[in-house]
């Protein structure tokens, strides 16, 4: 008896817990294929993101803070702004686009639970970034022309590579194409623009980062599926080499073509607001007033080459 207590003259005892009569919650309750399909299910993802990220939380950032009028009186900083949503938001359409075909493409229960949290997280960061600019004077319609204006050639073929796998309905292309390679390697560049924004528009990198948290998440899933399917099948193995190069050729030269345009536009227009921006960190230990262009550059290409190793070793294609 492990517990007594007294009501109306008589002895309740509480009875032993019986071992049939336990939850047993270490079951699954899903098919998985063999991939830890448990923390990736919607229980786990209303643990994440809705009760902790989001908490408190309107169109993904805090309401209590403000943006610097800097960004509404710098015609130039104004501008930068809006190109770099607009930015975001080529990416975000790709995602809710494509993972939304894979929700019916999953081989197992586990996955096509997940990947239906992934479709809202993909979808809401497409909302909140359209809700910016809106919030901001652009109308939808200018907002596609900025869509449109900001996707160049290279984004357009990286971008048609990660369409034509889901299109073509080969699943395990297409969560390479999105949750390996679009997403893992995109960290540097949210990890920049968090930091960027932070002093012109805290609600701004508020936003991003909680996007940031969702896409880690998107990753993990990516790489715990991913690793088993290359761990059962050489052959799937040999494919998800060959799409990571053709990915990552694809992807670098979209990144070196925006970066190299962007960071000189971002440096031109933070050398006007030195006095707010100078001792933003971008890189560590670097103080923005401290660092050239070029050297920022080179560094967030770097990071980006040191993302796409460790993805690739978190599936185990070290010798890739
Ligand atoms: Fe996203
Ligand atoms: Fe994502």
């Amino acid at each position: 008896m492990n517990s007594v207590s007294q009501a109306n003259g008589a002895l309740l005892a509480a009875p032993d817990p019986q071992p049939e009569h336990e939850l047993q919650r270490e079951n699954p309750c899903f098919t998985n294929n063999g991939w830890d399909g448990k923390t990736y299910d919607i229980q786990a993802w209303l643990e994440r993101a809705p009760w902790r990220t989001l908490r408190n939380t309107e169109y993904g950032y805090d309401p209590a803070q403000t943006a610097n009028p800097v960004l509404w009186e710098d015609p130039l900083i104004n501008e930068i702004y809006k190109l770099d949503i607009a930015t975001f938001l080529t990416a975000e359409e790709v995602s809710v686009s494509g993972i939304s075909k894979l929700v019916s493409q999953a081989p197992d229960e586990a996955s096509r639970i997940f990947l239906a949290t992934q479709t809202l997280d993909e979808a809401r960061h497409y909302e909140i970034f359209c809700r910016r600019l809106a919030d901001f004077g652009v109308a939808p319609a200018e907002r596609n022309e900025l869509i449109s204006r900001v996707t160049t050639r290279e984004m357009k073929e990286f971008y048609d590579l990660i369409r034509e796998q889901a299109n073509n309905g080969d699943y395990v292309g297409a969560l390479v194409a999105h949750n390996i390679v679009l997403e893992g390697m995109a960290y540097p560049v949210y990890r920049y623009e968090i930091k960027y924004w932070s002093k012109l528009d805290p609600c701004l990198s508020r936003m991003i980062q909680s996007a940031f948290a969702d896409e880690v998440r998107h990753v993990g899933f990516g790489e715990a599926f991913i690793a088993n399917e290359i761990r059962r099948s050489p052959d799937v193995r040999n494919r998800v080499r060959a799409l990571t190069h053709d990915c990552n050729r694809l992807m670098t030269s979209m990144f070196e073509a925006v970066i190299h345009k962007y960071i000189g536009l971002y440096q031109e227009a933070a050398n006007a607001h030195m006095d707010l921006m100078g001792d933003i960190q971008i890189f560590p230990g670097m103080k923005m007033a401290d660092v050239s262009e070029e050297d920022q550059v080179r560094q967030l290409l770097f990071e980006i080459q040191t993302e796409y190793k460790q993805r690739l070793a978190h599936i185990g294609l070290t010798d890739n």
